[in-house]
């Protein structure tokens, strides 16, 4: 076997690693994601000393909160949203490690007054130039503080300095490329560490080690063994407080372009030949060039759907339907649900339908990628043939972790009569501890430079070309006549079902 091991290039997917020591600035320090992900995320890296104790962070954001201030509403934010602060002596000295700048986005003398900031923490902690300008603000602000940080030089140490942006990167493929070019123009692909927060999932970056560390599966990772494969990322929540964002957004924007299409990546990419970030991310590229959605001509209904959650039941209560929600126009044509056949021209995949669906309020929150394969080829027990169903591979992303191998065996008696049975793997009876945040897993990478669970930017364009034809049918004039409509609680709508059922197959019940 060849071994990469001693390969002095090979970085990422390493365990045990601790970064240097960082100044983080956040943008939106007053914002939902740092209170409830980042801030309690740097925050158990700390208790694991996976934080070096110098690292400094520093909240930005218009409103004019004190330092104090700024300390208490994370400790907030941590007692709610994860294991708690322990004890009180480990939160005062991470306390100590936070700051508050105040300034506005597009102010260039906010961004002198936080690179003095940056600089003088930099001296008093001994950072040596290690600097993470994190992006957690509304999209809208992206293209500006970017510009900003680079006229103030705070991005000029190419190897030293990094930006990190939230999803969503752009809002359609032109809006995308805008914005790679404001990026391009502030600093260095290098430097740059975009955003899905599914890719730091546990579960997630498993699928390399399963697909790759494996020999038995790979032989069977293609065209002539598959028949299909689902892809669901289903929610139970509705829009909850987020229709400012979300009316704008929808499922597609949301989560089909990135997690569900990276999800989608890692299943159909080719084997890397290396773990180094490129290696994968030029496998991820090329699997999606050769992705289109399995429109036949200009019939676009064959192979998108979209609909929004009506009113309905969830866990035998009530719940408003999507227009109803707070905030929500009552004439909104904001899909909540969008369900797809991709096609993959390529020798592993051509002819193996990919189909992909996220939606919210459906009857269970679950992500999963199952492989179908193919039925036997010959029926040599007439009976067990009427009864089989064909061996499905089921990747749990989320929650109950894990992996499902479905095959038939004989049931016990005199008859020749078969039943499905699982083969089951579990993350949680296997190795007992429950499985990190994305947040930190990502975190601590960009820290340390390792750029492979982050999307590039001709990837993250290339999504953007995939779903465009759905995107621009269902924003065309003829798109948003009608809305189809599924009860909240179910599966989706009617017409995903018969996207299924058109082509011969029937989607999962996860
Ligand atoms: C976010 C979306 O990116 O992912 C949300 O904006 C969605 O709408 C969330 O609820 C789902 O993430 P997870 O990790 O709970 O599956």
């Amino acid at each position: 076997m060849v071994s990469l091991r001693d390969n002095p290039l090979r970085v990422g997917l390493q365990q045990e690693r601790t970064p240097e020591p960082f100044v983080i600035v956040i943008f939106g320090a007053s914002g939902d994601l740092t209170q409830r992900k980042l801030v309690p995320a740097l925050y158990h890296l700390r208790q694991q000393r996976r934080l070096a104790p110098e690292t400094a962070i520093i909240g930005f954001a218009r409103r004019p909160w004190s330092h104090d201030y700024f300390r208490e509403q994370m400790r907030e934010g941590v007692e709610r949203f994860s294991d708690g602060i322990g004890t009180e002596e480990e939160w005062q000295a991470f306390a100590s490690s936070l700051y508050y700048c105040a300034g506005d986005m597009d102010n260039p003398t906010s961004y002198a007054a936080l690179g003095d900031l940056v600089g003088q923490l930099d001296q008093e902690r001994g950072i040596r130039g290690h600097h993470m300008y994190y992006l957690a603000v509304s999209p809208n602000f992206f293209p500006e503080a970017i510009q900003q940080l680079g006229a103030a030089g705070l991005l000029a140490d190419t190897e030293r300095a990094r930006l990190v942006i939230e999803k969503p990167f752009g809002r359609d493929l032109a809006s995308a490329q805008i914005l790679n070019r404001v990026v391009q123009t502030a600093c260095a692909e290098a430097q740059v560490y975009r955003i899905d927060h599914y890719l730091g999932k546990e579960t997630v970056q498993n699928l390399l080690v399963f697909r790759f560390a494996n020999a038995i599966f790979e032989p069977l990772w293609n065209r002539q063994f598959v028949d299909h494969v689902q892809i669901t990322v289903a929610e139970t929540v509705g829009v909850e407080d987020r229709a400012g964002y979300y009316e704008s957004s929808g499922a597609l924007r949301d989560m089909i372009q990135n997690h569900t299409l990276q999800l989608f990546c890692l299943t159909t990419m080719e084997p890397p030949s290396s773990l180094q970030a490129d290696s994968i991310r030029n496998e991820k590229l090329k699997v999606l060039q050769a992705t289109n959605l399995a429109a036949r001509g200009q019939q676009l209904a064959s192979a998108a759907v979209m609909a929004q959650y009506g009113p309905g039941w969830m866990r035998g209560k009530p719940v408003p339907g999507y227009r109803q929600e707070h905030n929500v126009n009552p004439e909104s044509t904001t899909p909540t649900y969008v369900g797809m056949k991709l096609l993959v021209d390529s020798w592993r995949w051509q002819g193996v339908p990919f189909y992909l669906r996220s939606g919210k309020r459906l009857p269970k929150k679950v992500t999963e990628i199952a492989i179908q394969f193919r039925q036997v080829p010959l029926a040599i027990f007439p009976s067990v043939a009427q009864q089989a169903s064909p061996n499905v591979l089921v990747l749990r992303i989320q929650p109950n972790e894990g992996i499902a191998l479905r095959f038939e065996v004989k049931m016990p008696g005199p008859d020749m009569r078969s039943r499905s049975v699982d083969m089951d793997f579990q993350y949680g009876s296997t190795f007992g501890t429950s499985t990190a945040d994305a947040y930190e897993r990502l975190l601590l990478d960009c820290m340390l430079g390792d750029q492979t669970l982050f999307t590039r930017g001709d990837e993250v364009e290339e999504a953007w070309r995939v779903v465009t034809p759905a995107l621009a049918a269902w924003e065309g004039p003829a798109g948003r006549v009608t809305v189809p409509q599924y009860e909240a609680g179910t599966w989706g709508p009617l017409e995903a079902e018969l996207l299924m059922h058109n082509s011969g197959h029937r989607w999962r019940r996860p």
